[in-house]
């Protein structure tokens, strides 16, 4: 016979937390919220541990290069999105792992032969002054010299000119080498009062630009996530189909850790992918796995071998999954479940296995539930997709900008290996929808108020770490009058905007 649970499954919204005793020691500044990302031995450290706990989603209108730089600039980590060519996301890693902040690679490239009216036509592009001019006009050709808006004269250089004759030539530079750091870089620009600094090879070949207008933001990421060689630490999802191609060119091309990515991940696919990786690579690739909703499918993940196991059937924004297939448990539900499992299986093994909250997250509070009921970390899809470093479509819709997100199991995406039960490769119906949500500006600002808004309930709540968090939390379950009571009620709002929501 059928199991029954006796009890409804519960999401976020129908929680609340407690305040617990809070001394003068509890401010936001005293917070930490570095957390374990990979399984560990008790008594020792996870291998990789992110410095905030969000994670973005493994999904093409979420998760490329652009937006994992700026989300491991604030500390955190994306999963590049799988549903595509092999080589076009490794290249995606590649990028993220070769990028240095404050080293830019040189957009607007001209050769000397080029003239003064290429030069404006490219400035009319790019919207960039500074020029390099390389022997090949490509972004990595041998440095020849620098255009830059005072060395021409608009009134007065005919616009037949060659670059040649009124460039700043190379040996009239001053430039940095392969082993300039930021620091150093911008030592030099501030003696010599250089507006940019060409990094070159030992070939002479330009590398990079580093400009003084980013000075500023250079200095400003204390919590940037870095590998020991002081790259930004990037991972990737995969699936159960192409793994033995896909995972060695991820690895070369310097991926820190995959992800299994399923909306199921109770299966005997995710165990044999598992398997293959451990044979192949021992311990040493970081790998999670999921999605599961309760203590079986968190076992069967954790004998495995996942480094990490993600939470959340159904829950997500764009997800259709519990209309199409029914199926699905409320997350807040699923992650009480599951975290009650990881601590059971700690006892039992000395092991401890982190667990990500992923979908379903709708205003920033929820993130601190998740976490108070066991999740180490979230992973989020819309919250990230509204940034201007996310891949989509930014749009005009009536009085305002919107971003484009579209989920993987949606006929936009694609993404028949998230949903592949063996059998024929296709996407036979959608469990995702293609939607608009609203344009919220620069990653770096809504994160930084996002973890301002966590740091000061863990406060109240006495915990200064996710783990004393995990550990103290005092949580209840709210009824529906109460919940109408959590927002603004019995007045009349004067302004629209204060609409006493917080919603992302
Ligand atoms: P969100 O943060 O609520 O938007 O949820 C993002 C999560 O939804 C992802 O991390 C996936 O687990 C899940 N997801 C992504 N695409 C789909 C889809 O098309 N259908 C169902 N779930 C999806």
């Amino acid at each position: 016979m059928a199991f029954i649970y006796d009890e409804p499954s519960h999401t976020f919204s129908e929680y609340l937390l407690l305040p617990g005793y809070s001394s003068a020691e509890h401010t936001p500044n005293n917070v930490s919220l570095k957390t374990p990302l990979a399984r560990y031995k008790k008594g020792e450290s996870s291998k990789l541990s992110i410095n905030v706990p969000l994670t973005s989603a493994v999904m093409q209108a979420v998760s490329n290069d652009t937006l994992a730089i700026a989300l491991a600039q604030e500390g955190g980590i994306s999963f590049i999105f799988g549903s595509q060519p092999i080589e076009s996301q490794a290249e995606m890693v590649r990028r993220v792992k070769k990028h240095k902040a404050g080293f830019v690679t040189s957009d607007s490239n001209v050769r000397p032969e080029d003239t003064l009216a290429d030069v404006l036509a490219l400035r009319a592009k790019t919207d960039h002054s500074t020029m390099a001019v390389t022997e090949d006009g490509s972004p990595n050709g041998k440095l020849l010299g620098l255009v830059t808006s005072r060395d021409y004269r608009l009134s007065r250089t005919p616009k037949t000119t060659p670059v040649k004759d009124f460039m700043t030539p190379f040996k009239d530079l001053i430039v940095g080498d392969e082993t300039t750091t930021l620091p150093e870089a911008n030592d030099l620009i501030w003696e010599h009062k250089l507006n940019q600094l060409p990094i070159i090879d030992k070939a002479g070949n330009l590398l990079y630009l580093i400009f003084r207008k980013d000075y500023d933001t250079n200095k400003d990421n204390p919590l940037e996530l870095l590998d020991d060689r002081k790259r930004y630490v990037c991972g990737a999802g995969i699936n159960t189909r192409d793994y033995e191609d896909r995972v060695p060119a991820l690895i070369e091309a310097g991926v820190d850790a995959l992800v299994i990515d399923s909306s199921e991940g109770y299966s005997e696919w995710q165990a044999r992918t598992l398997a293959w990786v451990r044979d192949t690579y021992g311990d040493d690739v970081i790998i999670g796995a999921g999605n599961v909703v309760d203590e079986e499918g968190f076992r069967f993940l954790a004998e495995a071998g996942a480094d990490f196991v993600k939470v959340g059937i159904g829950g997500g924004s764009i997800c259709i999954t519990r209309e199409q297939k029914g199926i699905g448990r409320g997350q807040a539900t699923a992650v009480i479940e599951v975290a009650k499992a990881r601590q059971k299986y700690f006892e039992e093994t000395g092991i401890y296995i982190p667990i990500c909250s992923d979908g379903g997250i709708v205003y920033d509070y929820h993130i601190t539930l998740a976490l108070a009921m066991g999740a180490d970390f979230v992973m989020l899809g819309r919250y990230f997709a509204r940034f201007d470093e996310s891949p989509s479509n930014k749009v005009h819709i009536g009085n305002s900008y919107m971003k484009e997100y579209w989920g993987e199991g949606s006929a936009r995406a694609r993404n028949w290996q998230r949903y592949d039960m063996g059998g024929d490769s296709k996407l036979s119906f959608e469990e995702g929808v293609d939607s608009y949500v609203p344009y919220a500006g620069a990653l770096k600002d809504n994160v930084q108020l996002s973890l301002s808004k966590i740091r000061s309930t863990m406060c109240n709540c006495g915990a200064l770490s996710i783990a004393e968090l995990q550990d103290k939390a005092k949580l209840t379950l709210v009824s529906s009058t109460s919940i109408v009571e959590g927002g603004a009620h019995d007045v009349t709002l004067r302004n629209a905007d204060m609409d006493g929501s917080n919603h992302l």
